[in-house]
């Protein structure tokens, strides 16, 4: 299974700061947020990942991530030269997707707690998983209805009057048909190659699975200064009562078996002083007893 990140976009509802930066670079309590969605990936065993962005932004993350060999990843990039639609990432990665299947999760997408439901859905080898979240505001979203036996009968993409309260988060898991739907579609009246798309066209077919996500997990998506303060908040406070950080890279890494731990020991050597390197020198210090 490949990745793509997607983490470019216009970030228009973070102005005045999208003009200089990448919402994704922004800092969620004590990194940038763009870890948290490359930590699932990670979670997920996905060692080969295609980040997309614009101009300005993948010279930064090229500095945060280099090739990803440090971490046993194989990062490479993409250039998206607009916000054209979600569903552009199966275009511009198309070479990287080759003939194989492919995850895409969006630079601004959190999830955190039991991820059980993305461990299942790679497990899948044919059509598509996408995943309904509860949200008290839908009509922001990619709404799924569903019929009383629970099976999803459509999806609509921001609707007026939402026919659910289930929104469709930005973690999707594909076989390689999307490359050719993707292709095939034609821009929204916003001018957007749409994710919705892609996955009416799956559901067309027969051949889209949506997995409800239970509320012990939290979906967060990081759009607006509000939604990065309560981020920023949450992870505060789960990072300062645990002691132990969420979506730090290195550690998972680490636990995920990608690095053996001598490369564990050099990557947190060549860390800067401070709270972070202090986190991961405890881990050192605490596995070798
Ligand atoms: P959005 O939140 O839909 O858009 P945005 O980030 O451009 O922000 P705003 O609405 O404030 O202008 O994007 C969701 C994620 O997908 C975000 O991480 C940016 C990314 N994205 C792209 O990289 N390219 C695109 O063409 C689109 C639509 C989104």
């Amino acid at each position: 299974m490949r990745g793509i990140i997607l983490a470019g976009g216009s970030g228009s509802r973070m102005y005045p700061v999208s003009r200089i930066y990448s919402k994704q670079l922004t800092l969620i309590y004590d990194k940038p947020l763009i870890y948290y969605p490359l930590s699932v990936l990670m979670l997920g065993g996905i060692r080969d990942i295609l980040i997309i962005s614009n101009e300005e932004t993948i010279p930064h993350y090229r500095t945060l991530f280099g090739d990803g060999s440090h971490l046993g990843l194989n990062i490479s990039y993409a250039l998206q030269t607009a916000p054209n639609g979600i569903a552009e990432s199966f275009l511009i990665g198309r070479s990287f997707i080759g003939n194989g299947p492919v995850t895409l999760i969006l630079g601004d997408n959190i999830f955190y707690g039991n991820i059980d439901f993305f461990y299942q859905a790679l497990q899948r080898t044919s059509g598509a998983t996408v995943f309904g979240y509860r949200v008290s505001d839908p009509e922001r979203y990619g709404v799924i209805e569903f019929d009383r036996t629970g099976r999803a009968v459509s999806i609509e993409e921001k609707p007026k009057s939402p026919k659910s309260n289930f929104a469709v988060p930005g973690l999707y898991v594909y076989d390689n048909s999307v490359v050719s739907i993707a292709a095939d579609l034609k821009p929204s009246p916003r001018g957007e190659l749409e994710i919705t798309d892609v996955n009416v066209e799956y559901l067309k077919r027969g051949q889209l699975f949506v997995e409800k996500i239970g509320r012990g997990v939290a979906w967060l998506d990081t759009g607006t200064p509000e939604a990065l303060l309560q981020a920023s908040n949450f992870f505060g406070v789960i990072e300062q009562r645990q002691g132990l950080k969420v979506a730090c890279i290195e550690e998972i890494a680490y636990y995920k078996k990608f690095i053996t731990r001598d490369q564990f020991h050099a990557v947190v050597a060549a860390i800067p002083r401070s709270s972070y390197r202090e986190y991961l020198d405890r881990i050192i210090a605490t596995d070798e007893v």
